[in-house]
Protein backbone atom coordinates (compact mmCIF):
# COMPACT_ATOMS: atom_id res chain seq x y z
CA UNK A 1 0.00 0.00 0.00
CA UNK A 2 1.60 3.42 -0.89
CA UNK A 3 2.02 5.76 1.76
CA UNK A 4 -0.12 8.76 2.23
CA UNK A 5 1.47 11.79 0.64
CA UNK A 6 1.70 14.75 3.22
CA UNK A 7 1.95 18.44 2.88
CA UNK A 8 3.30 20.71 5.38
CA UNK A 9 1.98 24.06 4.92
CA UNK A 10 4.31 26.27 7.14
CA UNK A 11 4.82 30.23 7.82
CA UNK A 12 7.24 30.50 10.93
CA UNK A 13 9.95 28.49 12.32
CA UNK A 14 8.78 25.42 11.79
CA UNK A 15 8.99 23.64 15.12
CA UNK A 16 6.23 21.50 14.40
CA UNK A 17 7.46 20.44 11.19
CA UNK A 18 10.19 19.33 12.96
CA UNK A 19 8.32 17.78 15.30
CA UNK A 20 7.06 15.90 12.14
CA UNK A 21 10.46 14.93 10.86
CA UNK A 22 11.74 13.59 14.04
CA UNK A 23 8.94 11.50 14.75
CA UNK A 24 9.06 10.18 11.18
CA UNK A 25 12.51 9.13 11.71
CA UNK A 26 11.25 7.34 14.59
CA UNK A 27 9.32 5.50 12.57
CA UNK A 28 6.17 7.14 14.31
CA UNK A 29 4.42 7.96 11.00
CA UNK A 30 4.47 4.66 9.02
CA UNK A 31 1.77 5.43 6.92
CA UNK A 32 2.21 8.26 5.86
CA UNK A 33 5.44 10.55 3.64
CA UNK A 34 5.99 14.37 4.27
CA UNK A 35 6.78 15.10 0.60
CA UNK A 36 6.30 18.57 0.19
CA UNK A 37 6.56 21.54 2.68
CA UNK A 38 4.60 25.00 1.41
CA UNK A 39 5.80 27.94 3.05
CA UNK A 40 3.66 30.93 3.14
CA UNK A 41 6.55 33.81 2.78
CA UNK A 42 10.43 32.45 1.68
CA UNK A 43 11.87 33.73 5.32
CA UNK A 44 10.56 31.10 7.05
CA UNK A 45 12.79 28.93 9.04
CA UNK A 46 10.86 26.09 8.21
CA UNK A 47 12.45 26.21 4.74
CA UNK A 48 15.67 25.36 6.00
CA UNK A 49 14.45 22.49 8.16
CA UNK A 50 13.12 21.04 5.14
CA UNK A 51 16.40 21.37 2.82
CA UNK A 52 18.36 19.79 5.75
CA UNK A 53 15.85 17.02 5.36
CA UNK A 54 15.77 16.97 1.50
CA UNK A 55 12.05 17.66 1.53
CA UNK A 56 11.25 19.67 -1.51
CA UNK A 57 10.16 22.90 -0.86
CA UNK A 58 7.70 25.86 -2.70
CA UNK A 59 7.17 29.02 -1.51
CA UNK A 60 3.40 30.71 -2.49
CA UNK A 61 2.46 34.24 -1.35
CA UNK A 62 -0.74 35.49 -1.41
CA UNK A 63 0.44 39.11 -2.46
CA UNK A 64 1.91 37.80 -5.40
CA UNK A 65 -1.99 36.93 -6.54
CA UNK A 66 -4.70 39.34 -7.40
CA UNK A 67 -7.21 37.57 -5.81
CA UNK A 68 -8.07 35.20 -2.98
CA UNK A 69 -9.52 32.47 -5.43
CA UNK A 70 -6.31 32.74 -7.74
CA UNK A 71 -3.64 32.10 -4.92
CA UNK A 72 -5.99 29.08 -3.54
CA UNK A 73 -6.24 27.53 -7.42
CA UNK A 74 -2.13 27.76 -7.61
CA UNK A 75 -1.75 25.99 -4.47
CA UNK A 76 -4.05 23.16 -5.19
CA UNK A 77 -2.10 22.74 -8.57
CA UNK A 78 0.83 22.38 -6.81
CA UNK A 79 -0.68 19.94 -4.62
CA UNK A 80 -2.07 18.02 -7.58
CA UNK A 81 1.35 18.37 -9.54
CA UNK A 82 2.81 16.33 -6.52
CA UNK A 83 -0.33 14.02 -5.79
CA UNK A 84 -0.30 15.15 -2.53
CA UNK A 85 -3.22 13.14 -0.23
CA UNK A 86 -2.99 15.33 3.42
CA UNK A 87 -2.77 18.73 4.30
CA UNK A 88 -0.69 19.71 7.86
CA UNK A 89 -0.88 23.44 8.46
CA UNK A 90 1.67 23.38 11.13
CA UNK A 91 1.79 27.11 11.96
CA UNK A 92 0.58 28.55 8.94
CA UNK A 93 -0.47 32.34 9.20
CA UNK A 94 -2.74 32.59 5.71
CA UNK A 95 -5.99 32.04 5.46
CA UNK A 96 -7.82 29.12 3.42
CA UNK A 97 -11.50 30.01 2.38
CA UNK A 98 -14.27 27.21 1.77
CA UNK A 99 -12.88 27.26 -1.80
CA UNK A 100 -10.01 25.63 -0.62
CA UNK A 101 -11.43 23.59 2.96
CA UNK A 102 -14.04 21.85 0.68
CA UNK A 103 -11.60 20.44 -1.59
CA UNK A 104 -10.19 18.56 0.95
CA UNK A 105 -12.78 17.43 3.06
CA UNK A 106 -11.26 15.73 6.58
CA UNK A 107 -7.74 15.66 5.01
CA UNK A 108 -6.31 18.82 5.88
CA UNK A 109 -5.39 19.03 10.31
CA UNK A 110 -4.22 22.21 12.09
CA UNK A 111 -2.40 22.76 15.06
CA UNK A 112 -4.35 25.29 17.42
CA UNK A 113 -1.97 26.17 20.92
CA UNK A 114 -5.24 26.47 23.07
CA UNK A 115 -7.85 23.84 24.11
CA UNK A 116 -10.66 24.51 21.52
CA UNK A 117 -13.47 26.24 21.89
CA UNK A 118 -11.34 28.62 24.25
CA UNK A 119 -9.31 31.38 22.93
CA UNK A 120 -9.27 30.23 19.02
CA UNK A 121 -11.03 32.02 15.54
CA UNK A 122 -10.44 35.24 14.33
CA UNK A 123 -7.39 37.08 15.91
CA UNK A 124 -6.11 34.18 17.70
CA UNK A 125 -2.90 32.72 16.09
CA UNK A 126 0.72 32.52 17.72
CA UNK A 127 1.86 34.12 20.64
CA UNK A 128 -1.40 35.96 20.61
CA UNK A 129 -3.08 33.05 22.04
CA UNK A 130 -0.78 32.79 25.11
CA UNK A 131 -1.14 36.21 25.56
CA UNK A 132 -4.99 35.79 25.77
CA UNK A 133 -4.69 32.93 27.96
CA UNK A 134 -2.77 34.87 30.67
CA UNK A 135 -5.09 37.72 30.61
CA UNK A 136 -7.83 36.02 30.74
CA UNK A 137 -6.28 33.98 33.67
CA UNK A 138 -7.06 30.61 33.00
CA UNK A 139 -5.22 27.91 34.99
CA UNK A 140 -5.16 25.54 32.19
CA UNK A 141 -4.38 25.59 28.60
CA UNK A 142 -3.26 23.65 26.04
CA UNK A 143 -3.38 22.31 22.19
CA UNK A 144 -5.59 21.24 19.75
CA UNK A 145 -5.57 19.02 16.56
CA UNK A 146 -8.40 19.47 14.34
CA UNK A 147 -9.81 18.94 10.99
CA UNK A 148 -10.11 22.38 9.36
CA UNK A 149 -13.02 23.71 7.74
CA UNK A 150 -14.55 26.91 6.59
CA UNK A 151 -14.87 28.12 9.79
CA UNK A 152 -11.55 29.17 11.52
CA UNK A 153 -10.47 26.25 14.09
CA UNK A 154 -14.09 25.28 13.79
CA UNK A 155 -13.37 21.73 12.24
CA UNK A 156 -14.25 18.51 14.26
CA UNK A 157 -11.40 18.26 17.11
CA UNK A 158 -8.72 15.08 16.62
CA UNK A 159 -6.87 15.13 19.72
CA UNK A 160 -6.64 17.42 22.64
CA UNK A 161 -4.12 17.83 25.67
CA UNK A 162 -3.62 19.88 28.13
CA UNK A 163 -0.91 21.97 29.54
CA UNK A 164 -0.62 23.82 33.52
CA UNK A 165 -0.50 27.15 33.62
CA UNK A 166 2.49 28.26 36.27
CA UNK A 167 3.21 31.62 38.52
CA UNK A 168 4.84 34.15 36.69
CA UNK A 169 4.08 32.61 32.99
CA UNK A 170 5.03 34.96 30.05
CA UNK A 171 3.81 34.26 26.81
CA UNK A 172 6.91 33.33 25.60
CA UNK A 173 7.38 30.83 28.21
CA UNK A 174 3.73 29.39 28.13
CA UNK A 175 4.33 29.47 24.46
CA UNK A 176 7.16 26.90 24.84
CA UNK A 177 5.79 24.99 27.35
CA UNK A 178 2.30 24.26 25.34
CA UNK A 179 4.36 23.09 22.50
CA UNK A 180 6.95 20.93 24.39
CA UNK A 181 4.39 18.86 26.22
CA UNK A 182 1.55 19.05 23.78
CA UNK A 183 1.77 20.35 20.03
CA UNK A 184 4.58 18.29 19.42
CA UNK A 185 3.77 15.22 21.05
CA UNK A 186 -0.17 16.01 19.59
CA UNK A 187 0.23 16.52 16.13
CA UNK A 188 2.46 13.50 15.04
CA UNK A 189 0.39 11.07 16.33
CA UNK A 190 -2.61 12.89 15.30
CA UNK A 191 -1.05 12.75 12.11
CA UNK A 192 -0.28 8.98 11.68
CA UNK A 193 -4.16 8.68 12.38
CA UNK A 194 -5.38 10.53 9.29
CA UNK A 195 -2.81 9.01 7.00
CA UNK A 196 -3.73 5.80 8.20
CA UNK A 197 -7.28 6.28 7.44
CA UNK A 198 -6.70 7.81 3.86
CA UNK A 199 -3.91 4.87 3.40
CA UNK A 200 -7.19 2.40 3.57
CA UNK A 201 -8.77 4.38 1.90
CA UNK A 202 -11.61 5.54 4.34
C1 LIG B 1 2.48 26.96 16.99
O1 LIG B 1 2.35 27.23 18.36
C2 LIG B 1 1.13 26.67 16.37
O2 LIG B 1 0.27 25.97 17.22
C3 LIG B 1 0.63 28.08 16.15
O3 LIG B 1 1.75 28.79 15.70
C4 LIG B 1 2.95 28.20 16.23
C5 LIG B 1 3.88 27.86 15.08
O4 LIG B 1 5.12 27.41 15.52
N1 LIG B 1 -0.45 28.08 15.21
C6 LIG B 1 -1.50 28.90 15.30
O5 LIG B 1 -1.61 29.77 16.15
C7 LIG B 1 -2.57 28.69 14.24
N2 LIG B 1 -3.80 29.35 14.62
P1 LIG B 1 6.11 26.58 14.58
O6 LIG B 1 6.29 27.37 13.28
O7 LIG B 1 7.40 26.56 15.37
O8 LIG B 1 5.54 25.23 14.36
Amino acid sequence: MSKTRIAVFVSGGGTNLQALIDAAKRGEIPSGEIALVLASNDKAYALTRAAENNIPSVVVKRKEFETQLAYEEAVKAILAENSIDMIVLAGFMSILSENFTAAYPKRIVNVHPSLIPSFCGKGFYGLHVHEAALAYGVKVTGATVHYVNEIPDGGEIILQKAVEIEEGDTPEVLQRRVMEQAEWILLPKAVEMVAARLQKGQ
